[in-house]
């Protein structure tokens, strides 16, 4: 008997080795952890147990059959992230750099299906090139399966993926179809085809690092949702994240104790709003002061910074916060803060996640560089997200709410449950200038005049009250008490249901 628990234990140490300790040493030199370190990381500590240890590549062309090593490049299973159960792989880029094989996608696909099935989100941690070279179709049919998952998945249970090496192929693409895609300073890259092809095809001369690094997806192309220094801090920040996120679509958002008083009202709210309606201030100063204890987990941090989005909790209970931000671009929204926000407004909706929408926007951004890429339609995602949600939704105007962005901006009119203003909000049209001049156009020669009237519309259109007095605007509140009105609300829509017309899926303007 003590043989056979032996070969069993050097089995087990064989597999732990992955491609050797050679491969193990040149992954710590480039400053990157290992799959089991990771997965080590980012689960509680005992919780993890492994399927698939064992199972090897059945391969035999171009040598591969001299080349099995047990696991095939993917550490697969489950564990719990504080106390919570989640479904992990962990591509293990030591065994022919992490890429994918029949088999190897045989593994990830068996525990999409168990979360699938028992209702568990899947963190994948990936570093690895894509389809594995020497197993052609084979390979790429095992991608196939791997992103049907994905996507039967979608909206089922929350996918999150931690890019965390060079990813090329489908090890790119099958994150582009998760929920969340975090990536690590300075050793994680994403690109459908690396430098080398980009050379050859188009003879541009490009880096990594400025093909598809960390600074470039989460600024630029918004492919990731946020990046982080390294390994260890990406993968506290995705225990962060997850404490966030209800399980399924089937559960609540988790709720975890708070000290922090819902009652608890914030004096210096009262003077947020500067009195020059055109100079800024910080509306995340807002979010840490309605959320449990201040934390919020932004989305999308450093892309589309003039709207905010991310997790925070009321009552212990997780919502989700969208708001312009006056601070970058006066809060206006572009083509890129609507794709942003309603991305995020539809993860909200899918998981149960109630939206809290703040708003201070000046309109849409005008002009050719907006127009030509498609602000009609990229305006229109974020019109369409906000409308279809279901999940309970609370909306305060702070201050501007111009013109087609007061509708879009979880207005009354695109099924809003409350909407508060705050006594500085000003919804109309437009500004006063802009609205002078046009409507007063024959006194634009008497500067007198044109003063006036606008401080005329200024007194009729730029308060609250008219929106009020029609009740779409459901209360005029004081910005001290936002946050207990805000938990209220969300007390009262608990239960909230709404009959859906029946339809196989709706269009939304992709
Ligand atoms: C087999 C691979 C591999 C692959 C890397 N390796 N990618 N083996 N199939 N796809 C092996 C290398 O041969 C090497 O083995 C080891 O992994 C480490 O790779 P290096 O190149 O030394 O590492 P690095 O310099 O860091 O570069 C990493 C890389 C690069 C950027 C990922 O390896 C690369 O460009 N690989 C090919 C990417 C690719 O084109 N994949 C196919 C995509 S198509 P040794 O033994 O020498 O250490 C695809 C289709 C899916 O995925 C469908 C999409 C819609």
């Amino acid at each position: 008997m003590k043989h056979i628990l032996q070969e069993l234990e050097r089995r087990r140490q064989g597999a732990r080795l992955g491609g050797g300790q050679a491969r193990i040493d040149a992954q710590h030199k480039r400053g990157k952890l290992t799959a089991r370190e990771r997965l080590e990381l980012l689960l509680d500590p005992d919780s993890f147990e492994e399927f698939d240890m064992f199972v090897e590549h059945r391969n035999t062309d171009f040598g591969a059959d001299k080349n099995r090593i047990p696991g095939d490049g993917v550490v697969t299973g489950w564990g719990t992230i504080n106390g919570r159960m989640v479904y992990v792989y962990a591509k293990d880029f030591t065994v022919f750099g992490g890429s994918l094989s029949e088999t190897h996608a045989q593994k990830i696909c068996k525990i999409q299906d168990m979360a699938m099935q028992n209702g568990a989100p899947v963190i994948g941690l990936l570093d690895a090139g894509g389809a594995r070279i020497q197993e052609g179709v084979s390979s790429l049919a095992g991608y196939g399966e791997v992103f049907k998952r994905n996507v039967l998945a979608s909206g089922v249970v929350p996918q999150v993926s931690v890019i965390m090496g060079p990813c090329a192929g489908g090890d790119v693409y099958s994150p582009a179809m998760t929920d969340f895609i975090f990536m690590v300073r300075d050793t994680s890259y994403m690109f459908i085809t690396g430098p080398e092809v980009v050379k050859t095809v188009t003879q541009e001369d490009v880096t990594p690092e400025q093909l598809g690094g960390a600074k470039v997806h989460s600024s630029k192309s918004s492919v990731a949702d946020g990046a982080y220094e390294n390994d260890v801090v990406a993968l506290e920040e995705i225990r962060r994240l997850y404490d966030f996120l209800p399980l399924n679509n089937r559960e609540k958002p988790p709720h975890w104790p708070t000290t922090d008083s819902v009652k608890r009202e914030e004096p210096s709210l009262d003077t947020l709003v500067p009195e020059n309606p055109n100079k800024p201030y910080d509306m995340k100063e807002l979010i840490a002061k309605i959320a449990d204890e201040g934390d919020f987990f932004e989305i999308q941090e450093n892309f589309a910074r003039n709207i905010l989005t991310g997790f925070g909790r009321i009552e212990g209970a997780t919502v989700g916060f969208v708001a312009n931000q006056p601070m970058v671009l006066a809060g206006v929204l572009d083509n890129d803060a609507s794709r942003k926000a309603a991305r995020f407004v539809r993860f909200c909706d899918c998981f149960n996640i109630p939206l809290i929408t703040f708003v201070d926007v000046p309109g849409f951004l005008p002009g050719t560089a907006q127009e030509h890429n498609g602000i009609i339609k990229h305006g229109a995602k974020l019109l369409f997200a906000f409308t279809e949600a279901t999940v309970p939704k609370i909306t305060v105007i702070t201050r501007k709410a111009y013109g087609g962005a007061y509708d879009v901006m979880a207005s009354k009119h695109m099924r809003a449950d409350i909407n508060y203003a705050w006594p500085t909000a000003q919804i109309a049209v437009m500004g006063a200038k802009g609205a002078v001049e046009i409507i007063f156009r024959e006194d634009a020669k008497d500067p007198e005049k044109i003063a006036a009237r606008t401080k005329e519309y200024e007194a009729r259109f730029l308060t609250p009250f008219i929106a009020a007095q029609r009740g779409y605007i459901d209360e005029v509140i004081l910005p001290r008490g936002t946050r207990w009105r805000i938990a209220r609300g969300l007390r009262m829509l608990k239960n909230k249901q709404i009959p859906q017309i029946w339809k196989k899926h709706d269009n939304i303007p992709l």
